[in-house]
């Protein structure tokens, strides 16, 4: 059965700013590994249960794919799905689907591992400047695979897929993820250098091993797969989401409050912790949640974004927001895309005092904010204008807030559960559907 959940381009959030956040917060499970394992699922030949699936529009899309291709997917509860790959028999992902988000490409990885074929357009997602594909394609030619692009499809076969030594030009999430699925089956060894070491690596690698893979090295910039010709089924449980909580974490710092994040694993929050930390938060860390207890003013400090275990690109807008209240002038050197700084704009309607050259923003703090309206450019960048809004004197009014439900569950739930002033206004009339798999 279906459901359509109506997510309207004309959706608002409004918030009324200046509440001390209070209380805790339970994390969901990490979008970025969920928008890798649940496409991974279709490797495996029988039935996968995945659990801690965050509620969230990029894993709606993931299981209306699945379920076009010939998946049998079913939500065994709200965070719990139930995915029978045995019927796919499609290795087609159409447009209309696809273009909603990045991670769509994972479809040709694991399409590709599976039929030996595979045909998805061109990635959607947050525009963050250059997003090129070439150290995707670079791997899958590697194996062994021959690949088209016309009309804004890539299509890409192989006879057999053949282990070999991948060196990636650059440190690349998904080029690493995509090497990684389309290697699982393939003849022999691969070795993949120089790849990326973020916790939805590991996560994704542990449930392609719980399936039967052989992979070793994931978390490190070596990564050794031993290809597998029959995997089976699996119950497997995703990490939980250290963007997601460490937004949590910035907002409680920034609006002075005090706040318990729950259901996180302390080391993926490492970078984020300690910056927090030097700023002048005051941060508990527990076995499985951090204590975030937010100071009177903020030191400035200088950051730059860096692969994992540097500071995550992810949590640069949302950190930038929490310097425009800090004392002094802090840089901020945006070291993985081209364009992360798509809500300085924003901001300055709300007084932040922020210069922008090239990847590095200047920002000298300021006493307050005030609330303006101001309009989403992308994922983080939405959740950057909240904290503002969180922190500023009167009403925030937050539009194009899709592009935010990609990737947070309920944030505004969660967001008033902790004490802020914050409602979602709906637009029913102007209406993109995104069905919701039941
Ligand atoms: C993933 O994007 C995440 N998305 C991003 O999160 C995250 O910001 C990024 O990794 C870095 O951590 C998902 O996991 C769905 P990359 P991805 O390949 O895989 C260049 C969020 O907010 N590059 O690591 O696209 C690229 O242009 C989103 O949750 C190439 O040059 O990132 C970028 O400059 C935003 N050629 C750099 O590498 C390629 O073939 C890192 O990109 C691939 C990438």
């Amino acid at each position: 059965m279906i459901i359509y959940t109506e997510v309207s381009e004309l959706d608002k959030f409004i918030i009324n700013g200046g509440k001390r956040l209070r209380g805790s917060v339970n994390i969901s499970g990490a979008k970025n590994a969920a928008v890798a394992i649940i496409p991974a699922v279709i490797l495996a030949d029988d039935v996968c249960v995945i659990e801690n699936v965050p509620q969230i529009n990029d894993v709606t899309i993931d299981l209306q794919i699945l379920r076009h291709i010939g998946a049998d997917v079913r939500l065994l509860d709200k965070s719990t799905i139930r995915i029978d790959p045995k019927h796919i028999k499609d290795t087609v992902v159409p447009y209309e689907l696809a273009r909603h988000m990045r991670a769509s490409y994972y479809f040709l990885g694991t399409l590709l591992s599976k039929f030996n074929h595979a045909k998805v357009s061109m990635p959607g997602g947050c525009d963050l400047g250059d997003r090129p594909i070439d150290q995707h394609l670079k791997c899958f030619k590697a194996l062994g695979a021959e690949y088209t692009i016309e009309h804004g499809i890539v299509e890409i076969s192989a006879d057999k897929l053949i282990g070999t030594q991948i060196y990636f030009d650059k440190v690349t999430v998904g080029a690493t993820i995509n090497a990684m699925l389309a290697s699982v089956k393939a003849d022999g060894l691969t070795i993949l250098e120089n790849a990326a070491k973020e916790p939805h690596i590991v996560d994704l690698a542990n449930f392609l091993n719980s399936i039967g893979a052989n992979i070793i090295g994931a978390g490190t910039d070596v990564i050794k797969i031993r290809g597998v010709k029959r995997f089976k089924g699996t119950h497997y449980t995703i990490i939980p989401d250290q963007i997601e909580a460490g937004t949590y974490m910035i907002a409680a710092a920034a609006t002075k409050g005090d706040v318990t994040v729950n259901g996180i694993i302390p080391k993926h929050l490492e970078p984020i912790t300690s910056k927090l930390r030097k700023v002048g938060a005051i941060i508990e860390e527990r076995d499985e949640s951090v204590r975030v207890i937010g100071s009177d003013s903020y030191e400035r400090t200088n950051l730059k974004t860096m692969p994992h275990p540097g500071f995550p690109t992810d949590m640069q807008p949302q950190f930038a927001a929490l310097l425009t209240l800090a004392k002094g002038t802090s840089i901020l050197t945006e070291g993985i895309f081209d364009n992360r700084f798509r809500y300085v704009d924003e901001l300055r309607r709300m007084g932040a005092d922020i210069s922008v050259d090239g990847k590095v923003a200047v920002i000298e703090g300021i006493e307050r904010l005030t609330g303006a309206p101001v309009k989403v450019a992308d994922l983080r960048a939405g959740a950057a204008l909240i904290i503002a809004g969180l922190c500023a004197d009167g009403i925030t009014e937050i539009e194009e807030i899709q592009h935010i439900e990609r990737g947070y569950e309920n944030m505004d739930k969660k967001l008033r559960e902790l004490g802020a002033d914050i409602v979602k206004r709906k637009f029913p009339d102007a209406v993109d559907s995104i069905a919701k798999i039941v």
